[in-house]
């Protein structure tokens, strides 16, 4: 958990010259951002820009090609997701992080093995967990029964459970209604002002990532092409002609 006395002005995540290969393929190249303490940053570019593969390097599933990823200033370059996960960064997978056949409270109780000792404090950890999802009535539930998006927020509650200081989101949002849209969005904001925790959310909903994000993050072809508030990217004009302005032409 983020303290108080945690310089606010230091990154809790920066990366230099980030760059991944695949044989003759560069999914990301050269890119630097950094995330700040209690911002919800969003990481956002077409199909293919590069914003998995970000994900995977910085929560240690992949070793970068070349470049460097610093943890609140520690060097973490090449370090395990063991390692990573444990300095404070937790993540969702895109296509899905339950095991569908164990119960809700199960599953979010997987993420209390890190760093909770004791049976009774990770049960309460798992309950308070799913009360601030509005899970509470699911608890008893097998996860893989549930509706689509009660599994996405189950999938958010195993990685909260671990009171990550970075809670890395990949396409959170996907098959969600309106109404739960909203509600996942609130719980987001909820995260980062009650719990000091910093959100790095990818996503493709235009509307709702303008709508949350202090700062963005386009990848382009594997590369940053720009990076400012929701007001600056709206109105950036690279990202008008690669990004917003191709998607709106479709
Ligand atoms: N394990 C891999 N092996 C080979 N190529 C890969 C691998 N992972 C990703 N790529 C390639 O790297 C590029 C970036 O992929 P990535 O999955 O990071 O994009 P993305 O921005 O997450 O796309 P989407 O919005 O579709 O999820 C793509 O060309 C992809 O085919
Ligand atoms: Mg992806």
């Amino acid at each position: 958990m983020q303290t108080e006395s945690q310089n606010s002005t230091e990154p809790l995540l920066k990366t230099s010259g980030l760059t991944r290969r695949f044989g003759g393929l560069i999914a990301v190249n050269d890119v630097d951002f950094e995330i700040r303490p209690r911002e919800i940053l969003g990481l956002i570019g077409p199909n293919g820009a590069g914003k998995s593969t970000t994900f995977n390097l910085i929560s240690g599933f992949y070793k970068p090609s070349s470049g460097s990823l610093k943890i609140l200033g520690s060097d973490c370059t090449g370090r395990s997701s063991m390692v990573i996960s444990r300095m404070g960064l937790v993540r969702t997978f895109q296509h899905g992080s339950l095991m569908p056949s164990m119960t809700v409270h199960e599953n979010i109780l997987l993420g209390t093995l890190h760093g909770i000792r004791g049976h009774a404090a990770r049960r309460k950890r798992a309950e308070e967990t799913a009360e601030m999802l509005g899970l509470t009535s699911y608890l008893a539930e097998s996860a893989g029964t549930l509706p689509h998006g009660i599994q996405r927020l189950v999938s958010i509650g195993i990685a909260f459970a671990a009171r990550p200081r970075l809670l890395c989101l990949d396409e959170p949002l996907t098959g969600l209604n309106q109404t739960e849209v909203t509600d996942t969005l609130s719980m987001l904001e909820r995260i980062r002002d009650d719990f000091g925790c910093s959100v790095l959310l990818v996503e493709h909903n235009m509307k709702a990532v303008m709508q949350v994000c202090d700062r963005i993050v386009v990848l382009h072809h594997g590369e940053v092409l720009a990076t400012g508030t929701p007001t600056e990217i709206r109105s950036d004009q690279n990202v008008i002609n690669a990004y917003l302005g191709h998607r709106h032409g479709n």
